[in-house]
């Protein structure tokens, strides 16, 4: 496995490591995870992150685990710890369920293992593949000329492929449309514009940071007539939760009349969960919002004991969106409405 954001070697020794998202862009710094603790962490400190990568992540670090000889009891407990990582992404639960499935059988050991590397490795390998194929669909909705908005980072930093909605801008721009992107900066953790930015200036994308606050104001001038972002949950009637300032953008868009399209695989559907009211929400801690962190440092500039409230993801409902990019094609409100999700 050798992505953006993550490497896995098997050479001598399993080698897990992570490229540290909290310190970019100025610092690219890949740090090594030597067993489940070490993921967890490098997750709740959101080093390693986005919906898809989380999951791929968590499954390799379960898979790396059990070849390290961690006992299944060990295993077990590993993988309720991954999963309790952080709640609203369900990439995560679904990928580590289906390593807890493995786990759960009574297999010989060498072929309780191979077992085990052969579906974490299949994991990472379906994300790329369902990234190319979300890109393909997606581009396609894309002219020359666009002016897209993207919110937080939905790209290869987010995903083991090219990224949800930032892959799919990606995708249009080596198409050869001539394409420009308007970045929201993305508070309080600054996915926008650390990371997209990032992104969009190694891949040569022509690129414009904006603040979040700025984005309704973009759009009242006409420079907007898209808009891409990614998510962490679908719900079965098409809710969906992404990124905290998403639904503040659906809600500008739709004033606007400015198509709203959101980018996820079928590993971000959450087929138990009906509606948006159902998805659980992270909440995070304050300093978060009373200031900022990264490479720099830490930096708090509110008083100390500001009284916070630091939701890490709000819920765009259905009748917000213009359609649902996923891997297996484009879906109306009409196709969630007789069932797609379910
Ligand atoms: O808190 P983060 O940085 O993990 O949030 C990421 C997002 O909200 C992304 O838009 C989402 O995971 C989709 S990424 C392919």
């Amino acid at each position: 496995v050798n992505t953006l954001a993550l490497r896995w070697s098997l050479d001598n020794k399993p080698h897990l490591s992570v490229l540290d998202q909290q310190l970019l862009p100025q610092v690219e710094k890949w740090i090594g995870i030597h067993d489940c603790n070490e993921m967890i962490a490098a997750i709740k400190a959101l080093k390693v992150r986005g919906a898809p990568l989380i999951g791929v992540s968590a499954a390799l670090s379960l898979a790396q685990s059990a070849l390290d000889g961690s006992s299944k009891e060990k295993l077990l407990h590993e993988t309720a710890e991954l999963m309790a990582a952080r709640p609203t992404a369900v990439n995560l639960m679904n990928c580590v369920n289906r390593l807890k499935k493995i786990i759960l059988t009574n297999l010989r050991p060498e072929v309780f293992l191979k077992e085990i590397l052969i579906e974490a490795l299949a994991i990472a390998q379906e994300d790329f593949e369902l990234c190319d194929r979300m890109a393909n669909y997606g581009a396609a909705l894309i002219d020359s000329g666009d002016s897209i908005l993207t919110h937080c980072n939905s790209g290869a930093l987010a995903t083991a492929g090219v990224g949800t909605a930032l892959g799919v801008i990606r995708r249009a721009h080596e198409l050869g449309k001539k394409i420009h992107v308007y970045v929201d900066e993305t508070r309080p953790l600054l996915q926008g514009a650390r990371l997209t930015a990032w992104e969009l200036d190694k891949f040569q994308i022509p690129y414009t940071l904006i603040t979040d606050n700025m984005a309704a104001h973009v759009m009242s001038l006409g420079k907007i007539n898209k808009i891409f972002v990614g998510c962490d949950r679908i719900a079965v009637n098409g809710d969906f939760a992404n990124k905290i300032g998403t639904y503040g953008v659906a809600v500008c868009a739709h004033y606007h009349q400015i198509p709203f399209y959101v980018v996820g695989p079928q590993t971000t559907v959450d087929s138990k969960c009906l509606s948006g009211a159902e998805i659980p929400i992270e909440q995070r801690h304050a300093d978060e919002v009373r200031g900022a962190s990264g490479s720099f440092g830490n930096v708090i500039w509110s008083q100390e004991n500001t009284p916070v409230y630091n939701p890490s993801f709000d819920v765009t409902p259905a009748k917000l969106v213009t359609a649902w990019v996923l891997d297996t094609g484009v879906l109306t409100y009409k196709n969630i409405c007789e069932g797609a999700l379910k």
